[in-house]
């Protein structure tokens, strides 16, 4: 049988564009190489523009963990108080970063599925001193996106701690800025919304992140140090660590891709696709597990319908077979749903192969949906756009 073509539906890594593509195709040059040095300058240039941040921005080799740890790394020392927001999984990752790092941790958990709001935050500030405000804007293991410009508004109206806000799966596919919306750092890596492959760890610094930085003095880590990658991302024709040459190159195709659809609109299809994706699942009776208003716009966690019959594995061995490479759930949700990224440079033709990939393994699992239900809600939606 031929084989069917992979469509990488996890949330993130995302499908990468051919245009994309072709420049990690592209042949390695030296990183003093004089028009190397101009395009990753243009890079961090259009960073800081298109996220409107007077600050810094970095780009290096690593995941985005290794941008969590960079962000915490340089805006806090030992002894300080940390306040984590988590809505799931990837929030609860910034327990053991910053223990690691030796600040005193409290946690605000939400309920899986839903999101902690600017209340929640603005209460436990008024009950302490915190120095350090974390937040997950899109929980990947919820599908919840976090109000995170409410919340820098709660953070910065009740308490001078500075807001980490972890963008991995938002950046690039839901709106962000650092000045306008009280971000103090914002992280994101490659792999997701900017549908570049794995590889990059990308972060702004606003003013006030730099200014904390400045008062740290020689903090214990290297690699991750603001202190240490300042003067390439001043002028990349210096040396500190070998630039991800091709990763660099990617990455100024995927702003040019983004600056070419317009920010603005990128939102808003983000928007329009990711709710039209969820009324498609609903159609056939799936359930959304992030509560509205909190559905994020680049994935979802899709639970199986209660007396389905659906079994966890075979479903997402089914839907890979069908050509469609999802993700399981994770703590509460694990073997109840799985998860599905639409996020980044995916078109037209890839959604509609998605969830017609969805009817066909719901199919031949043994739940008997009328074909045409889901893809019928997404086409017409697409139709209407
Ligand atoms: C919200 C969020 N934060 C952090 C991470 C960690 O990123 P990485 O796997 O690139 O280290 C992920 C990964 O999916 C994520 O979704």
């Amino acid at each position: 049988m031929l084989k069917t073509k992979k469509l990488v539906m996890i949330p993130g890594p995302t499908p990468v564009v051919r245009s994309i593509q072709d420049q990690m195709g592209r042949e390695t040059v030296a990183f003093g190489d004089p028009d190397f040095v101009a395009d990753f300058a243009e890079v961090i240039g259009d960073l800081k523009t298109l996220w409107k941040c007077g600050g810094e921005a970095f780009v290096v080799a690593g995941s985005g963990t290794l941008a969590m740890e960079m962000a915490v790394a340089n805006v806090a020392k030992r002894g300080e108080n940390v306040l984590v927001c988590s809505n799931g999984f990837f929030g609860d990752r910034f327990i053991d970063l910053c223990e690691r790092k030796g600040l005193n941790v409290d946690v605000l958990k939400a309920r899986w599925g839903e999101s902690i709001t600017p209340e929640n935050v603005a209460a436990q500030l008024a009950r302490k001193d915190y120095q350090l405000v974390t937040v997950t804007h899109v929980e990947t293991s919820t599908g919840v996106a976090a109000p995170v410009a409410e919340i820098a508004g709660a953070v910065h109206e009740t308490s001078s701690a500075l807001l980490i806000v972890d963008g991995v799966a938002a950046t690039g596919g839901v709106e962000e800025t650092i000045d306008p919306m009280g971000i103090d750092i914002l992280l994101t890596c490659s792999q997701k919304a900017f549908g570049v492959a794995p590889g990059l760890a990308m972060l702004w610094a606003g003013q006030r992140a730099m200014e904390k930085r400045a008062t740290l003095g020689r903090i214990p880590e290297s690699y991750v140090d603001f202190d240490k990658w300042l003067p390439i991302m001043h002028n990349p024709a210096k040396y500190w660590g070998t630039p991800p040459i091709n990763l660099i190159w990617a990455l100024k195709e995927s702003l040019r891709i983004m600056k070419e659809e317009g920010l603005e609109e990128r939102y808003a299809r983000h928007a329009r696709q990711g709710a039209l994706v969820d009324a498609a699942m609903e159609a056939i009776g799936f359930t959304v597990a992030a509560r509205k208003p909190y559905r994020a716009p680049t994935l979802s966690v899709y639970l199986y319908p209660e007396g389905s019959g659906i079994d966890d594995v075979q479903f997402r061995t089914v839907l890979a077979d069908e050509g469609v490479q999802s993700a399981g759930c994770l703590g509460d949700f694990q073997g109840k749903g799985f998860r599905m990224g639409h996020m980044g440079n995916i078109d037209r033709h890839t959604l509609v192969s998605a969830v017609g990939a969805v009817e066909r393994a719901c199919f031949k699992c043994g739940y008997r949906i009328e074909f045409g239900k889901a893809l019928g809600v997404l086409q017409e939606g697409l139709a209407r756009e």
